[in-house]
């Protein structure tokens, strides 16, 4: 792959290069540029081939710039220690390979192409190149207690308050951690903690973002997804990044010194379905019917169901509008 990064870095739109002079570039053969500019079509880059003329890009990759997200972390940039990667295998398992004891707490992975991206529930995360944004945030937060289910509700309310600076239109929350606008999931948020390092109150925070996905990809995928730009959000990935970091920060400190109180209402006031009637699937398959009633003081989605009010919990529920 790192062959196709590197042919990818110098394409540009409009100036065709043969097969030849690219493998003559970069020492390698013919039948090897070819196999590269297959697996960057994969990863759904838009290459036009011309046979006996070249190749060229059809679009302009959207690159990670640290300099540009940087600039968009504004008063936040001091506090953050950034490494972008072209490909790694998923960003929550990378930001725990790179971090240094003691644990910088704000260490950031953000990757071009992530090619074995985890969702919740042991679900494959899938995203292509130039078209997401997938990255993640090492926290070291005081208090062991704090890395709970509220967490991952704060992380999406840090998001939604990126995407409204970014302009975006008609974000919600789809409990515990689904970004949806746009009749479809735009994103994200995977918490996840190290058994050894858990006693820290270290935790990951993954998030991904679908910033323009193709229809390929986007049916390539079991569920209807949605993008950024589909609601308005037109920057490029580097200032979406450098806001998101921006607002997270900002909304682990608030949690850390309020707690999750300080986010309940925020949260309720974008949650989906709220006073609708849902159908919860749990992990063995079991359903279970009510209506979301709100969100309780530690994160739990609270349900009216015909046996009483309950509290669910996240890891292994799904939420679903009931169909009438
Ligand atoms: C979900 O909605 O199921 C959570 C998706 C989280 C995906 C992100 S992408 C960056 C980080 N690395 C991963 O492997 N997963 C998270």
């Amino acid at each position: 792959m790192t062959l196709m990064f590197q042919i990818l870095r110098d394409l540009l739109v409009g100036v065709l290069r043969t097969a030849e002079q690219l493998a003559q570039s970069y020492g390698v053969s013919r039948a090897d540029v070819i196999q590269a500019m297959e697996d960057a079509r994969e990863c759904g880059v838009e290459i036009s081939a011309i046979r006996g003329r070249g190749y060229e890009l059809l679009a302009k990759i959207d690159w990670l710039e640290s300099d540009q997200t940087l600039r968009a972390l504004g008063n936040r940039a001091d506090q953050c220690q950034i490494r972008i990667f072209n490909q790694v295998d998923s960003t929550n398992d990378s930001v725990l390979g790179v971090a240094d004891r003691p644990i910088e707490s704000g260490l950031v992975v953000a990757a071009e192409l992530q090619t074995r991206g985890r969702g919740r529930r042991g679900r494959p995360w899938s995203s292509g190149l130039g078209n997401a944004l997938t990255f993640s945030v090492l926290f070291h937060l005081r208090q062991r207690r704090m890395v709970s289910a509220a967490s991952s509700l704060v992380a999406g309310v840090a998001i939604v308050r990126a995407l409204h600076e970014l302009n975006a239109r008609d974000v919600a929350l789809k409990w515990p951690n689904d970004l949806i606008g746009a009749g479809g999931k735009l994103g994200g948020v995977l918490i996840e903690t190290q058994p050894e390092r858990d006693s820290l109150g270290t935790c990951v925070v993954g998030i991904g973002l679908n910033v323009r996905m193709s229809e390929k990809l986007k049916s390539s995928i079991d569920q209807p997804v949605s993008d950024l730009r589909s609601i308005g959000v037109v920057a490029d990935r580097s200032t979406i990044l450098g806001v998101s970091l921006r607002h997270l920060y900002e909304a682990m400190d608030q949690f850390e010194l309020q707690g999750f109180d300080r986010f309940r209402q925020e949260w309720t006031s974008h949650a989906a379905y709220l006073s609708k009637p849902v159908m919860l699937v749990h992990a063995n398959g079991d359903v279970e019917k009510g209506v979301m009633s709100g969100i309780a003081e530690d994160g739990a989605l609270l349900l009216a169901t015909a046996q009483g009010h309950k509290r669910i919990y996240s890891g292994d529920i799904s939420l679903r509008p009931l169909e009438s």
